[in-house]
């Protein structure tokens, strides 16, 4: 794959509020043993009733900034991955665009659920190797606790809130981006949904309407049989086998699920990198908070090679493999 592209900072940013397993024990019937035992999930962080996705985005962006005293000024392309906008319109990222005083670039949302931030990482390698852009935002940042329906344990154990974003920027000569895929599953939509306008799918009756609705099994099921897949094409396009690998970033869902991932793809669970524990699943966010994580745990060091792979909804997926180059 052709590449100009370099990923120059990176930020991320989590509401300060936390809700444990235990705080779950007492509004529905579960356990926190359950809760560990079944997801790896330890506690999560739930954003104030006034605190949205486009706040999370921008705290996002200036720990960004504040890490890697970047210049924002003259980024040309704002790319928000959220299934958690504020509005209908406008989107998230023409909002931020606005609070950071950006003048002179794009904005778009990326709704490709949990799948999303690798889908706008390969979107912003596409617009600057292509020349139509020099110097891309790509923020991931969700308020689930907004969607989750908080009498539903078979989903409201799952969520978090969370934001993470990345500057990408025109290199000639050091890019990070090797190779990457990129699909959708969309006749297994009815697995994964929150509706919004329609009131069915695929000419059946949706529940719960304005929550996440999950046939847990189903999501499970398919993401082992299709992640694998997807980390070997991805591999195959590029010159690295899976004995390469330094760093394997999923989309943090399940602690089991992607231990079994690693299982079938001979992957070490140690070269996983997760979210999970102290964030829960947020969606788009999960791959850029466990590289942030990573990166303050002194694990991850420039020129290692990190294989993200973004999974959910859609069921959509999308993989970026990357040299670390910051
Ligand atoms: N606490 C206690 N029991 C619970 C529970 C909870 N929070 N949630 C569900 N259960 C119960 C179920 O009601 C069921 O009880 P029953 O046997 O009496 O009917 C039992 O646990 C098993 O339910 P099941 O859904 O089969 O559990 P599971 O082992 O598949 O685990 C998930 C459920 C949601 C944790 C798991 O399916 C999962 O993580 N799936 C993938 C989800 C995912 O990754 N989604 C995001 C993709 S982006």
């Amino acid at each position: 794959m052709i590449s100009n592209a370099k990923i120059t900072a990176q930020g991320a940013y989590v509401p300060k509020n936390i809700m444990n397993n235990q705080d779950f024990e007492k509004i529905v019937d579960t356990s926190d043993e359950w809760i560990q035992q079944r997801t790896g999930i330890i506690e999560r962080r739930i954003a104030q009733n006034d605190e949205y996705t486009s706040d999370l985005s921008y705290k996002a962006v200036l720990d960004l900034q504040q890490n890697y005293n970047v210049d924002l000024s003259d980024v040309d392309m704002i790319i928000n991955a959220t299934l958690t906008p504020d509005y209908k319109t406008p989107s998230v990222a023409s909002y931020i665009q606005a609070k950071l005083g950006i003048k002179n670039s794009g904005a778009i949302d990326v709704n490709a659920a949990c799948a999303g931030f690798t889908y706008g990482l390969n979107i912003a390698n596409g617009l600057i190797t292509s020349g139509q852009s020099k110097k891309v935002l790509v923020i991931g940042s969700e308020t689930l606790s907004k969607i989750t329906d908080y009498t539903d344990r078979n989903t409201c154990i799952l969520f978090g809130d969370g934001a993470g974003a990345f500057l990408v920027e025109y290199s000639e000569n050091d890019p990070s981006f090797i190779a990457s895929s990129f699909g959708s599953d969309g006749d297994k939509g009815s697995h994964l949904y929150c509706s919004n306008l329609s009131k069915e799918m695929f000419h059946e009756e949706l529940d719960n309407p304005g929550f996440v609705v999950q046939n847990g099994r189903g999501v499970y099921k398919w993401a082992v049989g299709t992640v694998p897949k997807i980390i070997q094409d991805t591999l195959n396009k590029s010159k690295y086998t899976i004995d390469d690998l330094d760093w394997f970033v999923p989309h943090s869902a399940n602690s089991r699920m992607i231990e079994s991932i690693c299982d079938k793809s001979n992957i070490q669970k140690e070269q996983a990198l997760m979210s999970l524990a102290y964030y829960g699943n947020t969606s788009s966010a999960t791959i850029p908070l466990s590289i942030n994580r990573a990166i303050s745990e002194n694990k991850i060091k420039k020129g290692d090679l990190l294989l993200l792979v973004g999974f959910g909804g859609g069921l959509t997926y999308s993989s970026s493999l990357i040299k670390w180059s910051i």
